[in-house]
Order: structure tokens, then C-alpha cells, then sequence
């Protein structure tokens, strides 16, 4: 931890009560952006005649040496109380019975006081599954190190690590840490550091393709895009009164989910989050260019319900994966990826003034 005398530590409870105060604020009050995620402007080729058996057609993908039985995570959201074990532990079980991806939230909490590691720990109800640890830039920038990643990796046993990308959030925080400068020297200094998988993902406010470039050197990107949970509506409503004018201007802030998707498209491993809801979603995040798709919001209101609801969801959602590839005469998520897909609208609109030849997704 050579760093550790400039990082500014925080107190373990503030911490955790920041991630109560956003469960708490994500299940009672509307926090999503009024911009949708765009796949509104995507169109996937209907098939009359779709030439594959539904019965045939593999939903199967493999992410970082794990294979899941469809494209599908359940992003990081919570860990540091009793409340966040138990939504973690739902997550989990449902995951491992569905064979699914799942992240926890951030670790900050369980580094700052190792008792709380165990509302991280799931892989007593979840063994097999894909499991993505998360602890956010700003912590590495202000000193954090291979050793705080190694933690967070090895007590939750983690597949890969993600590392958060919340600038907006930091931002429209009073008190959030906007230091971003050497952000990329210190991804590439712990990616030299770490043998388990690293990616970066953001948190609402989507990814371009300038990012995308500078952050090839890592395994993977999530693009967390603007169309789902926007932190700075969850800020808005966690600021005092005056403060909360600046985080009101930036609620809509960032790139659409469909947009990041092919701005980053030839990321090593690319997922789409941010607003995806269905299984139509996922299957056009694919035609563009995703390998894996992950929703946050949705699954966490579906985890506090009854049982059973979350894996209702998540299987509603497969279902619909297939129908839609099957419409495409598609067997695989391969083929799907190679499907003509039509971008209009805003979507189109942005990505051309972006220089991207939205013509050659049409006529593939
Ligand atoms: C309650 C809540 C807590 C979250 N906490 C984290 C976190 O600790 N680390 C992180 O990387 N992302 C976090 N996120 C962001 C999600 O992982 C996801 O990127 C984002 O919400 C977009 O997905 P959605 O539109 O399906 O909610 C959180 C989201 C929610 C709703």
C-alpha cells in the first residue's frame, strides 16, 4: 500500500450509510433518466420464415472462462449491511439456479472494515457462477493499490473485477472526490499488478470510443449507459435542498446505452448496462456489438419482493432473447451478433455525426 498516505480514508459507517441510503432512495423514489437507453431506434430484421427449431436456439455465452446459459448479469449494487447480505444472497442463489453473471456493489465498505466482508460473500449459495467484484477508480486514484484489489478479490472469491466509473456521481456529490487526472495510468499500473480479469464500468453515464481506446489494455468494459439508473437523480434526492439544483441539470446526462454499445464495440469483452428491461433490449445490445448484458435496478426492486419474483424476471426476460433471435433466424448469440440491424432516429443521428456507417449494421 505504498499510496496509503494520501488516501483520504473514510469512515466505514458513512460509507455504508451512503449504500443504504441508495437502496433506500433507488426503492422509493423515481431514479431513472427521462432519455431512454435507445433501443427504441433499433430495428432487427423480422424472419417470416426463420429457418432455426425454437427448441434448438442457444441463449449459451462464455465471459471470462465461465459459461452462462444466457447473456445475462446482474450488476453490482449492494454490500456493507445485514439487508445488503440478503439482497446479495438472493441475487446469488437465483444466479447460480439460472447459471447467470452477478457483481456486488462497491467493496469500499469491507476494505475500510473487514467484519463487513461477509455481506460480499455469496459463494456459499452461488459456487459456479460468474462473480464480478467492484471497487470504484476514485479509491485507486486517492491511493488504493493491488493489495486493496487483491482483498476485494480473493475474500468474495471473484472471477474478474470491475472498477467503477462514476465521475457524474462524484461530481454532483458536495462532498465527492473529482480527481480524475491520472485515472488511466492508475488502471494500467493495477491491471500490471493483478492476475484476475479487470474492467472498467461505468455507472450511467455510458462509454465513447476515446475512452474505449485508452481502456483497451483492460479485459473487458461495461458501458453502463444513460437510459437506466441515473446517479444523479439518486444524488438529487440524497443532497440538501440547495445543492440539489446541480444534480437536477445533470440527471439526463451521458451517452445512451445503444449508442456506447457500438462506440466501444472491439472492447475484449463488452457489456451492455443501463436501462436494459427485456429480452428485446439484450437482443439488440447483441446485434450491436455486447457480449453480455446486465440490469441493476429491476432486479434489485424484484429481490425485495416475494420469492421467486427476481428469477421470474430474469426468466422472462431469456425467453424473450429467444423469441426475438428466433424471429431473427438466429440459433446462436453469434449469429445474432452477424444479424442486419437497422439504427434510426437520434441514434442513427449521433452516430453518424460520430462518423460510424450505420449502413453497414443495416446491410451485413
Ligand atoms: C441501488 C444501486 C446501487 C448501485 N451501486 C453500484 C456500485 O456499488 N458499484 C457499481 O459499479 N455500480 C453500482 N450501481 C450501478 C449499476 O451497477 C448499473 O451500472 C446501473 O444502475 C445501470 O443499470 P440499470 O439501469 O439496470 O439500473 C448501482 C445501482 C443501483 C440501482
Amino acid at each position: 500500500m505504498e499510496q496509503q498516505g494520501s488516501y483520504r480514508a473514510d469512515d466505514s459507517s458513512v460509507t455504508e450509510k451512503r449504500k443504504e441510503d441508495h437502496i433506500n432512495i433507488c426503492l422509493q423514489q423515481h431514479v431513472e433518466s427521462q432519455i431512454g437507453p435507445g433501443f427504441d431506434d433499433i430495428f432487427l430484421i423480422h424472419q417470416s420464415v426463420p429457418e432455426v427449431d425454437f427448441s434448438q436456439i442457444s441463449t449459451e455465452v462464455t465471459l471470462f472462462g465461465k459459461t452462462l446459459d444466457a447473456p445475462l448479469l446482474v450488476e453490482g449494487m449492494t454490500g456493507g449491511t445485514a439487508r445488503a447480505k440478503s439482497l446479495n444472497e438472493t441475487m446469488a442463489t437465483v444466479c447460480q439456479r439460472l447459471k447467470l453473471g452477478m457483481g456486488v456493489g462497491s467493496q469500499r465498505a469491507m476494505i475500510e472494515d473487514h467484519a463487513l466482508s461477509y455481506s460480499y460473500s455469496v459463494r456459499e449459495s452461488a459456487p459456479d457462477i460468474l462473480l464480478i467484484g467492484n471497487l470504484g477508480l476514485p479509491q485507486f486514484i486517492m491511493g488504493y493499490t493491488g493489495v486493496e484489489a487483491e482483498q476485494a478479490i480473493t475474500t468474495i472469491g471473484a472471477d474478474v473485477l470491475a472498477i467503477h466509473l462514476n465521475p457524474l456521481q462524484e461530481a454532483v456529490q458536495p462532498e465527492g472526490d473529482c480527481n480524475f487526472e491520472s485515472g488511466v495510468k492508475v488502471l494500467r499500473s493495477l491491471k500490471k499488478e493483478i492476475d484476475v480479469p479487470i474492467i472498467a464500468k461505468e455507472t450511467g453515464g455510458g462509454m465513447c470510443r476515446e475512452v474505449a481506446k485508452r481502456l483497451s489494455f483492460l479485459d473487458g468494459l461495461d458501458v453502463g449507459g444513460l437510459g437506466g439508473t441515473s446517479f444523479s437523480a439518486v444524488e438529487y434526492y440524497r443532497n440538501t435542498e440547495e445543492d440539489r439544483e446541480i444534480a437536477a441539470q445533470f440527471w439526463n446526462w451521458g451517452m445512451p446505452t445503444a449508442v456506447s454499445i457500438v462506440e466501444c464495440a472491439g472492447a475484449r469483452a463488452l457489456i451492455a448496462s443501463g436501462g436494459i428491461r427485456t429480452g428485446i433490449d439484450m437482443a439488440k445490445a447483441i446485434a450491436l456489438g455486447a457480449d453480455c448484458c446486465g440490469l441493476a435496478l429491476p432486479a434489485l426492486k424484484a429481490a425485495v419482493e416475494k420469492e421467486g419474483t427476481l428469477e421470474e424476471m430474469l426468466t422472462r426476460m431469456i425467453k424473450e432473447l429467444k423469441i426475438a433471435m428466433f424471429l431473427c433466424g438466429c440459433k446462436t448469440l453469434d449469429h445474432l451478433k452477424r444479424t442486419p440491424v437497422v439504427i434510426t432516429g437520434k441514434t442513427r443521428e449521433f452516430l453518424k455525426e460520430r462518423g460510424v456507417k450505420t449502413e453497414l449494421y443495416a446491410q451485413r
